[in-house]
């Protein structure tokens, strides 16, 4: 009777054993089974598809080639938006025409270069919400007697080709002008115009403001004129019909304008707060 109750003993015993060695062990295979089964959810946003965005780096303060490496306004502001968005994205020196002819056929994602939401664009590009406003410029030797845009109607204009300052030369003198000289790039154009080539530029205010003040010894003079020069709004450029992405990216724009994070890009650039107001159209 005694040894039963020892030999019972020993074999709850052994069966505690057992259960709690089970236990430990189910426990461990749980944990092991769960680590392969959450690693897709905790990768799911490197999964998304990496981006290329196209610009024309010749553009300074908005994009420009320094020390082989494109930077400036646009080029932190896509970084914070793809980063709100969750992609990881490859930014492409394209040049300013060949970036249209990119976006449309699909050999960038994404196009940012201080591009004007026109109306005429609009017809072949979606675009993302405005992310800046700007306006023309006119940029002229000292002494010219240039005042302003109305001016210019017996002047040599000299522009980037296919911008909106190209488009308000032609809207003065006439789209086929000859006293329309068209360059690939801005600082092209001005450097024309300091030869003598012209008499003078129309380009985005704070692209004439900027060589301007980095300028000194160029002997050159920016004038405004609102009642001429309208605001013109900046976008993300897409390919028409690219409706979920244009969204996410839009969205993300939005977002960075309301968190600050656009603000704090906008005064390291411009060094003063911007008027977000301005964007709400
Ligand atoms: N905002 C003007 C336009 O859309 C000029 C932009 C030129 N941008 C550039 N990166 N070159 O026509």
């Amino acid at each position: 009777m005694k040894s039963k109750t020892i030999k019972s003993f020993l074999l709850f015993l052994a069966l505690t054993f057992v259960m709690i060695a089970a236990a430990c062990g189910q426990s461990q295979t749980s944990t092991t089974e769960e680590a392969p089964a959450n690693e897709p959810a905790e990768q799911e946003p490197a999964a998304k598809k990496k981006l290329l965005v196209g610009t024309d780096a010749a553009y300074p303060p908005f994009e420009n080639i320094e020390a082989g490496e494109i930077v400036g306004f646009d080029v932190d502001l896509i970084t914070a938006v793809m980063e709100q968005a969750g992609y990881e994205f490859e930014i492409q020196h394209t040049g300013w025409e060949p970036l249209f002819q990119m976006v449309t056929n699909g050999s960038v994602d994404v196009g940012i270069s201080a591009i004007t939401i026109t109306e005429d664009r609009q017809k072949t590009y979606d675009f993302s919400t405005p992310y800046f406003e700007a306006s023309q410029m006119i940029l002229v030797p000292e002494g010219s007697d240039v005042k302003n845009y109305q001016d210019l109607k017996d002047k040599v204009i000299g522009v980037q080709n296919g911008t909106t300052g190209d488009f308000k030369a032609q809207e003065l003198l006439g789209e086929k002008s000859t006293d329309i000289k068209k360059y690939e790039t801005t600082p092209l154009a001005i450097m024309a115009m300091i030869n003598g080539e012209s008499e003078a530029v129309i380009a985005d205010n704070v692209v004439v403001q900027e060589y301007v003040a980095n300028n000194p010894d160029a002997k050159v003079v920016a004038i405004e004129d609102p009642d001429s020069f309208e605001s013109e709004y900046y976008g993300l450029m897409f390919k028409k019909g690219n409706d979920s992405l244009r969204e996410e990216l839009s969205t993300a724009v939005q977002t960075v304008i309301d968190n600050g994070k656009y603000a704090e890009i906008y005064k390291q650039w411009f060094g003063y707060e911007p008027d977000i107001e301005k964007l709400k159209q």
